[in-house]
Order: C-alpha cells, then structure tokens, then sequence
C-alpha cells in the first residue's frame, strides 16, 4: 500500500471533499497530477488547482492560469457552474472557511457534484473544517517516509552531490545508519533538505552529521513549542554516587538503544526524589549521556503559560514530539510543579497528571523518562504507585566517598590535582553538606585563592567550608521527614 494507490481509491470511490493537511503542497500536487495523467481514457477527469494569486488553472495539461476567478467565491463559482467532472485541488483556502457564504457554496458544489465524479480538495498547512462540510469529507494523510525510503532520498543526495562536485562522497557505514533512523518521523521534504545539508556541508556524511541532523529535527518538530533540547548532557563520571541509578541504566542500556529482546519491556523511565542540590538533574542530564541519545526537557512553566495556550495540547504535542524524537530521554524536572493537584481549582493539572499517566501507561516508544522532584508534599499518590515509574530512587545528602568523589569531580574540571588537597579532611569539615553546596565551596575558594595570588589549597577550601552553614541544618526537620516519607517508598539512588 502506498500513497498513490490510497489516493487513488479516494479518489474514485471516496467523499466529494478530501482535506489534506500537509506542509510538503508540491509533493501532493506531484502525485495528483501523476495519477490524473495515467487514468484510463474512460476515467479522465481533468485536474485544476486555485490559489489567491492565480485563480484557477488546469494543471494536468499545464495551461495558463484563469486568474479573473482568482477571488475566493469567484472561483467556487466558476467550479459549479462547469457541470462536468474534474478535481479541483484548492491551495491554502482555509481563511476562507470563516465566510459562510463559501462554506455554503462548497457544500453545494459536493452535493451537486458528487454523482457526476468532481471532488474538491482542500490543501493546507492545517484546516479546521466547518461541522457543515464533515460528512461530506474524508482526509488524506501523506504517508512519512520508511526507513528504505529515506535511504534512497540520502542516497540521491549523494550521488547528485558527488556528480556536482566530481567526487566520491566520503560515506561512513554506521553514520549512514544513524543519518537514516534520525530522519524518521519527517515528511519527505524534510528528509530531503537535512541529507542535502548533511552532504552538501563537508562532502560527507559521518559521526559528526548526527547530532546537527538531529537539532535541526527537533526544531522542525517543536515550532513554538514547549519542549526545550539540552546541548548540555553529562556522563556517568561527572556524578559522584548515584550507583544504583548507574547500575539500572547500564543495564538497560542496549534494550534502550537497539530494539529490546523477547520478554524484555522497554525501559519506562525512573523518578529521583531527594535533597536539594544533591545531582538528580545532573544524573537526569548523565542519563542521556549514558545512553547517548538527546536530551528533551519538558518546563512544566511553559505548559502551564498562558501565551502558549491549552496546556493540555501542548503536553500530548511534547509527548508526540519526543516520540518522534526516540530514542531519547524525557527530562520532567521539578515534576511537582507540574502534576500538584492541591490548589488547582480548574482541574488543569489533574487533567495534565491523567494525560501523562495514560501516556506512560501505553506509549511502547523508546522514550526514556527521567523525572525529579524535591516536595513529596505536592507529588500526587497516583503517581508514585508501582508500576508507574521503573523505579523511585532515592537521592539523599552525600556519603563521605560520595563527598570526596565530588571534591575530586569539581576540583579536577577546574584543573587541579585532587591528590594534593586534603580530602580526608574536606569531607569530615562537609558532613551534612550537599553536592551542589561543595561546589559552591570550591568555586569560591578558587576566587579567594586567587584573590590573594595563591596556588589554591585545602586550607582556602576549609575556610569556605567553615563559612557555609549547609541546607541540611537549616532544614534539618524538612530532611527528616524526607527521608521517613521516602524509607518504604523507594530504593536509594546510591
Ligand atoms: N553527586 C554529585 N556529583 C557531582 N556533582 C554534584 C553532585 N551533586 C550535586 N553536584 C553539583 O551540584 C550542582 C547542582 O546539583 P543539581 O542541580 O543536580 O541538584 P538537584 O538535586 O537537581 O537540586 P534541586 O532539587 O535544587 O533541583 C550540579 O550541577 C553539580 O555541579
Ligand atoms: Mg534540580
């Protein structure tokens, strides 16, 4: 089954309106007119398309344009009162459904035309039809490009870009593969102008293709959208701790990437709860990079702005678009804000929190889930039930290794020896002391050190150390009743 043949039977046998949404118009036309062309002498039906600018014009013989019905209502008009059979593909004709006067002359011309083989198509980006013309009217959808299909449109990018230039194009096997899986879920124009850039940019297609081809899809995906894509992953080694989060997406790591083996569920995702400042967004951007596939990062502001709209659209459209976008992990970051139902008196957000667990409970994509939250008070039962998430990892202030492990981590990335401090020492001085507050501690005594034209020491780190009165015993009774809540609801995430 393809394109064509769907059309076609459309066509013949179908309703006298066919709504086709579509941003790839030429395409469309292209098939039209092929399939106009090769009907049988008895099934010919000559093929007309109107635009604003040109008014009518036979396209299936390439004649001039009639441009004096170029007026909307000129046109339908014209088309009614020619009693003959004929397809008429009307090209960005949706402004004009607001006019009653064409939605009654439209729905006249179906109703006449109908026995005698007219059909009215309607060609737009998007359309929202009249309920006067619905049962009058049947869509078409252009049907994506498969993988083999996308692999010969690379392939003529190729081969037309090595004609060009009179040389070979560098083709690497294995970036070829994954050139071919990104462009999934693209309409074929689409598929062609990325290979075109991907070729035509370095005369080659490797590596390094990828992860353009793969920005520039989620742009095309997410226009004005709410669904915001992280440049800025990390790997496992940037996150002291967190061994058990690291196990579970090691283990998980082919079946998410390649297809999963029989018997094997793919991967639903897993939700961090802890301490402030403890590394659950860090570890969520570490598990894209673990995986390496791209980072999606749902703001629950945003779905909930009133200049974006309907919030429950923009969420089912970010879940769509990070379908598309798989494999990839799914960042809920502060999932709280976005699914507490406490003060809520539109239902807006039980409505948001309903779409995501019916999302999560069907969706067989490869999509990754990966949500944070630090208020337990505001997380909604439903949500920490088993079976939602894979798992709920517990993230709590960091171990002493954990705390030396964050001192080497932050030290080394700013190009020091963590062997030549003390950490023995730093870690005793930073019980009770989150990763983030340990950072902080060293970013200061780099200035203090420097300051003072020094060489940065242990003793500049445990001044700063000593300053700091950590969140944990601001907080002490906010932290204890973290931990109790969390004791019989989830596993620790180190
Ligand atoms: N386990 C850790 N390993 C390495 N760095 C850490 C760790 N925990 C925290 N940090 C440092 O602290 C910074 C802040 O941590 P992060 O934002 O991930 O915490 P969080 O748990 O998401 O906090 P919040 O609940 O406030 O959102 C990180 O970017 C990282 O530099
Ligand atoms: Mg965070």
């Amino acid at each position: 089954m393809n394109d064509r043949h769907d059309l076609q039977l459309l066509l013949k046998s179908g309703p006298p309106i066919v709504v086709v949404e579509t941003a790839d118009e030429q395409r469309f036309l292209q098939l039209l007119i092929q399939l106009a062309t090769s009907a049988s002498a008895d099934a010919y039906r000559p093929l007309y398309r109107w635009t604003i600018t040109d008014g009518l014009q036979r396209i299936d013989l390439d004649l001039e344009p009639q441009r004096h019905n170029s007026d909307p209502q000129e046109g339908l008009r014209h088309i009614r009162a020619v009693r003959k059979p004929g397809i008429y593909a009307l090209l960005d004709f949706h402004p004009f459904l607001a006019d009653p006067l064409n939605v009654r002359l439209l729905k006249d011309i179906a109703i006449e035309g109908q026995s005698r083989g007219l059909v009215l198509l309607l060609i737009s980006h998007s359309i929202q039809l009249p309920a006067e013309l619905e049962s009058l009217s049947a869509r078409f959808e252009m049907r994506l490009p498969g993988a083999a299909e996308r692999h010969a449109i690379v392939q003529r990018e190729i081969d037309s870009h090595a004609e060009e230039v009179g040389r070979e194009v560098h083709v690497d096997p294995q970036a070829l593969d994954l050139l071919i899986g990104t462009l999934g879920g693209l309409p074929h124009s689409d598929v062609e102008r990325l290979a075109r850039s991907a070729v035509r940019q370095d005369g080659a297609i490797t590596a390094d293709d990828v992860p353009a081809v793969m920005q520039a899809k989620y742009r095309l995906l997410n226009r004005g959208g709410v669904l915001g894509y992280e440049h800025d992953t990390a790997s496992l080694a940037d996150v002291a701790g967190f061994r058990g989060v690291k196990v579970w997406l090691q283990q998980r790591r082919l079946a998410f990437t390649h297809d999963p083996p029989p018997g094997l569920d793919p991967p639903k995702g897993i939700l961090l709860i802890g301490v402030q400042g403890c590394g659950k967004s860090l570890a969520a951007r570490a598990a894209a990079g673990a995986l390496n596939v791209p980072l999606l990062r749902l703001d629950f502001g945003s779905l909930y702005d009133k200049y974006h709209g309907e919030t429950e659209r923009n969420l089912r459209d970010s879940l769509r678009t990070a379908e598309t976008m798989s494999p990839c992990v799914l960042w809920l970051d502060e999932i709280e804000k976005g699914v507490a139902t406490g003060h809520d008196e539109s239902g807006t957000s039980r409505r948001v929190l309903g779409s995501l667990l019916t999302w999560m409970a069907e969706s067989r994509s490869r999509v990754l889930l990966v949500a944070t939250a630090n208020d337990v008070a505001q997380l909604p039962p439903e949500l920490v039930r088993k079976g939602r998430f894979d798992e709920i990892f517990f993230v709590d202030l960091p171990s002493p290794t954990q705390r030396a492990d964050i001192f080497a981590i932050h030290l080394r990335r700013r190009g020091l020896d963590p062997e030549t401090f003390d950490l023995p020492r730093l870690v005793t001085a930073t019980d009770g002391f989150s990763g983030a507050e340990i950072e902080q501690a060293v970013v200061a005594a780099l200035y203090a050190a420097h300051a003072v034209r020094q060489a940065p020491t242990a003793r500049h780190l445990l001044a700063e150390v000593g300053r700091t009165r950590p969140l944990s015993v601001v907080m002490a009774e906010r932290v204890a009743s973290l931990r109790r809540w969390a004791k019989d609801r989830t596993v620790p995430a180190d």
